[in-house]
């Protein structure tokens, strides 16, 4: 048969379980469909089960709870938060809304993570916190992070929207920041569609996350039956999903190991099959650091130049593979250049990365056959 007969392998195929269309009927027929019902209480134990948090909120998504944890920063205009400029726009988003400045730092050219030997030269007296991304899911260089976050009195941020069953030196990703912000986009692991969470790893956070998530009332106390009316607290938003959307993921987080075992097969045959290709080609395959244990959440190639990572893309297109790009540099961004600056020693790696990076399709719903194709797809190109 020819590769154009063949339906196209997407470069994400939403994946369901076994219990999602069961669990959504459940949630309309119990009538929990605004938030915080059984399904988000389901939901919840299993994301504290799985991250060793504290507390955990769900959220309507990452980007929300980012925004969550820059409300409870109490950020003033003119505060600055360092973060990768490798990163998606949501990062700086959430505390650009509050007035602060993102600082971007360069990455590591190994892992595409923050660089951590640029924080310390980014930081002013007006660095209140650093946000790390763990980019795939592989850990940054938390061990040092910390210390430099601790030394100098800043806020430690995860955005874990990737890390998701990711570990560094043995203690699950989103344990280590006061607060870490999950995603459950289409796109990730385990997903609901749009949705999200914030892990909170402070008590004291979390009494006012609770706030903040219903618009800055103090409702959920009096949902529980804690006190006899509610009222306007705080600042805040609506940051709390339906419980319909919580049945899905409730859903998908307790099929977290078979999702997970499917990821793993899927990346490590990319990761085998290509060696020799990328190795004759100087195609570069991600880096896992020791004392990191990755999720499988994506599978990228470092081509040699933004020239032939066009060229491999539409090479792949041609073969009815979808394989795509990434994040563009933040500092350099319009909305970058005008609500943010760039840390001392620019951000070089990210710019060059940026340019020749390539996802290539990575879903627990993809077959046997879909592997071998796309494998098949790449080992035909040269680079010449
Ligand atoms: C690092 C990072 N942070 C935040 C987000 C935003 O996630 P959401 O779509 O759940 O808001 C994304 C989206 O993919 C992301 O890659």
């Amino acid at each position: 048969m020819s590769t154009t007969s063949l339906r196209t392998v997407p470069f994400n195929r939403t994946h369901v379980c076994d219990n999602e269309l069961g669990y959504l009927a459940e949630a309309v027929r119990h009538g929990s469909t605004c938030g915080d019902g059984p399904f988000t209480r389901r939901a919840t134990a299993l994301l504290k089960e799985l991250t060793g948090a504290g507390d955990a909120l769900l959220t309507t998504s990452c980007t929300h709870a980012l925004e969550m944890s820059a409300i409870l920063l109490d950020l003033r205009p003119g505060d600055e938060v360092i973060m990768p400029s490798f990163t998606f726009c949501s990062t700086a988003n959430a505390y650009a809304l509050r007035g602060a400045v993102p600082v971007f730092a360069d990455c590591r050219p190994d892992t595409l993570n923050i660089d951590e030997r640029l924080i310390e030269a980014a930081i002013t007296e007006r660095t209140r916190a650093a946000v790390v991304v763990h980019y795939g899911g592989i850990a940054c260089e938390m061990e040092t992070i910390g210390e430099i976050c601790e030394r100098y009195g800043l806020a430690l941020i995860e955005d874990n929207a990737h890390g998701l069953g990711g570990f560094y030196r043995g203690r699950p990703l989103g344990s280590y920041g006061r607060m870490a912000a999950q995603s459950f986009h289409a796109t990730k692991n385990v997903q609901c569609g749009e949705g999200g969470a914030l892990l909170l790893n402070d008590p004291e956070t979390a009494v006012r996350a609770e706030i903040i998530r219903e618009k800055g009332t103090d409702r959920s106390r009096f949902f529980r039956g804690q006190i006899a009316k509610y009222q306007w607290i705080d600042i805040g938003s609506s940051y709390l999903p339906s419980d319909v959307l919580a049945a899905m993921l409730t859903a998908q987080l307790e099929s977290f190991d078979r999702i997970q075992a499917r990821r793993h097969a899927v990346w490590q045959a990319y990761h085998e099959g290509l060696a020799d290709w990328a190795a004759a080609n100087g195609v570069l395959r991600p880096t896992v650091p020791d004392g990191c244990a990755h999720p499988a959440h994506l599978y990228y190639l470092l081509m040699p130049d933004l020239h032939h990572r066009q060229r491999f893309i539409a090479h792949l297109a041609a073969a009815g593979v979808q394989a795509v790009f990434h994040y563009q540099p933040l500092h350099s961004a319009p909305a970058g250049l005008r609500y943010g600056r760039t840390a001392p020693g620019g951000c070089a790696v990210t710019e060059n990365v940026a340019d020749r990076l390539v996802r290539l399709p990575l879903s627990a719903g993809l077959d046997g056959d879909e592997v071998t194709r796309v494998i098949d797809a790449a080992l035909t190109y040269e680079v010449r």
